[in-house]
């Protein structure tokens, strides 16, 4: 297996919006992540992926672009941007820049003129289509609600947008597009910034013909069914990374919903031909519901186990895994698979920390920040939520209270809910008013009480940062093999890695029950040191009572 710094690394997400407001306009920019990177620096990670800072109107807070080569006003200037830039890389921190092409937003000069007129040089840019019948030319819904087709009344034909109508698809068929795309990339490249998480991109080439799609029990065919994987996509990676990506030092990684592990094989391939890896959505969907996500499900541990798994050996040595639980997009881990408690954030960050692949921690991760009461919609700000609510429950398809706790559960406001810095007003975020509540457990859970604590989540995900970034671990911890044990247990996740003469054994209970766990007989050791734990005094024998929520790492 080849070396490579990405594969090296530990990267933190920052969702700008949420993350730290320097001026008091009560929305995060900048500025206030330049002043966070000593923390950053602290926690140990080597690499920021920066969601969208780019011009934007808003709809879906900046994955709607109107120009790729400017900073949102919220977030402050380009001279804001290049300082940021040098001051992370001042610091030995990397930063990967979000890179949203599979549709730009409805404000896009590219847009604007494409739907000027039929004639207009653009107006190939984006995906047109006459009305068929009187209606929309085919059954697609946007991920966003409602149908996937939007009508222009000045020039008689529908556009189509997989997400909100103000994000209208570009045409990837189109190699004008392509060119612009990717001289756009050039350009950041140019600037140094050091690699590109891409939106959706499993997306970006559509179906032949744009068929009618199965609904799986919705209002609307499932429009990823006409996206996901299509005809063009790897040719279109491919010359990305020939004509971009290639030509500098980067590390990529494609957001790919729909991903199977043969599709990852070949993003994601070793021979570096397209992707360094991907982000794929198997175990973030294991608690959704027939139809769609709103639903209460626990994710079932012994399914999440074999997914992982499944993932860690197929793509060993032929492609490189992204390690994730959390991000913008994602309801909080902690609150998902765990209790709210810093021994269930602990044990679960242990569990993906430990694999082989490359790990995320998302803002707030790492303090153990949870779901928020928000209570009614109107606290909501994410449109994917507020449109869900209005469309089912007008519909008739789910009863209001119903579907607010599935939403409360499951929505990406989750994620949004400011930074929680410190126990003063509006947790230490903004002096202003906060865009989106806070959460009222900032005076317990927040980032200064965090770091005065050495048995804090934070210090324990520095901990965790570190055996894989500056211990004698890092190889074990990096390119080891995996091994799961007890593939039955419900409640422990245990598995082995190996790399030469190193072997780890990482040993997970994930219930709030004391719980017993016999380590397999195929495991055998004559000596044992601990490297990370979530208790005092823990000791390795063969049967063990396993503690709520108990972690532990062993060297043997
Ligand atoms: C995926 C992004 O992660 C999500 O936040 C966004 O709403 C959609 N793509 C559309 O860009």
């Amino acid at each position: 297996m080849t070396k490579t710094w990405w594969k090296e690394s530990v990267v933190y997400q920052i969702y700008p919006r949420s993350f730290c407001d320097s001026n008091g306009d009560g929305i995060g920019d900048l500025k206030g992540i330049r002043s966070k990177l000593d923390y950053l620096k602290e926690l140990g990670i080597n690499v920021i992926w920066l969601s969208p800072v780019y011009k934007s109107p808003n709809d879906d807070n900046g994955y709607d672009i109107s120009d790729y080569q400017d900073i949102m006003t919220e977030f402050g200037t380009m001279k804001d941007f290049d300082e940021f830039l040098e001051a992370a890389h001042a610091r030995g921190i990397r930063i990967v820049m979000d890179l949203v092409v599979n549709h730009t937003s409805d404000e896009h000069p590219w847009f604007i003129e494409s739907r000027s007129s039929r004639e207009n040089p653009k107006r190939d840019y984006y995906i047109w289509r006459e009305a068929v019948d009187g209606h929309e030319p085919n059954n697609w819904g946007s991920s966003f609600s409602g149908s996937a087709w939007q009508w222009d009344e000045e020039t008689q034909m529908y556009y189509l947008h997989c997400f909100s109508k103000k994000q209208p698809d570009l045409n990837w068929e189109n190699p004008e597009v392509r060119d612009e795309v990717f001289s756009m990339m050039d350009w950041w490249c140019k600037k140094g910034i050091d690699g590109f998480r891409m939106d959706v991109i499993s997306m970006i080439s559509k179906k032949e013909g744009l068929p009618d799609v199965p609904t799986d029990g919705g209002l609307y065919g499932n429009c990823m069914y006409g996206t996901c994987n299509g005809p063009h996509v790897h040719e279109y990676l491919q010359e990305m990374n020939q004509r971009v990506l290639s030509r500098y030092d980067l590390m990529t990684v494609g957001e790919c919903a729909g991903v199977t592990i043969e599709e990852a094989k070949k993003y994601a391939n070793a021979e570096n031909t397209e992707l360094n890896m991907v982000f794929q959505f198997e175990h973030t969907s294991l608690d959704a519901g027939p139809a769609d996500k709103w639903c209460r499900k626990r994710i079932s541990l012994p399914e999440l186990k074999e997914n992982l798994t499944k993932w860690e050996k197929e793509l060993e040595g032929v492609a490189w895994n992204s390690l994730y639980f959390c991000n913008h997009d994602q309801p909080r881990i902690v609150s998902r698979l765990g209790d709210d408690s810093p021994q269930s954030a602990k044990c679960i960050g242990t569990i993906l920390h430990m694999m082989q692949g490359t790990p995320y921690v998302y803002q707030g991760e790492e303090l153990g920040m949870t779901n928020c009461p928000f209570g009614p919609i109107e606290n909501y700000r994410d449109l994917e939520s507020i449109n869900a609510y209005h469309e089912l429950t007008e519909a008739g398809l789910r009863q209001p209270e119903e579907l607010l706790e599935c939403i409360a559960y499951k929505s990406r406001d989750n994620a949004r809910t400011p930074m929680q810095w410190n126990d003063t007003e509006n947790a230490g975020f903004t002096r202003g008013t906060p865009w989106i509540m806070v959460n009222p457990n900032y005076t317990e859970i927040n980032a200064e009480k965090e770091m005065a604590d050495p048995d804090s989540v934070f210090h324990y995900y520095r901990k965790l940062i570190a055996l894989r970034r500056f211990s004698e671990w890092s190889e074990v911890i990096v390119y080891g093999n995996y091994q799961l044990l007890a593939p039955e247990d419900p409640y422990v996740f245990a598995y082995t890695r190996e790399y030469r003469e190193q072997k780890l054994l990482v040993i997970c209970n994930v219930s709030e029950k004391e719980t017993p766990f016999e380590i397999p007989g195929s495991v055998s050791w004559k000596k044992e040191e601990r490297l990370i734990g979530n208790y005092e005094n823990q000791t390795l024998t063969r049967k063990m009572e396993m503690k709520p929520w108990e972690a532990m790492v062993w060297s043997i």
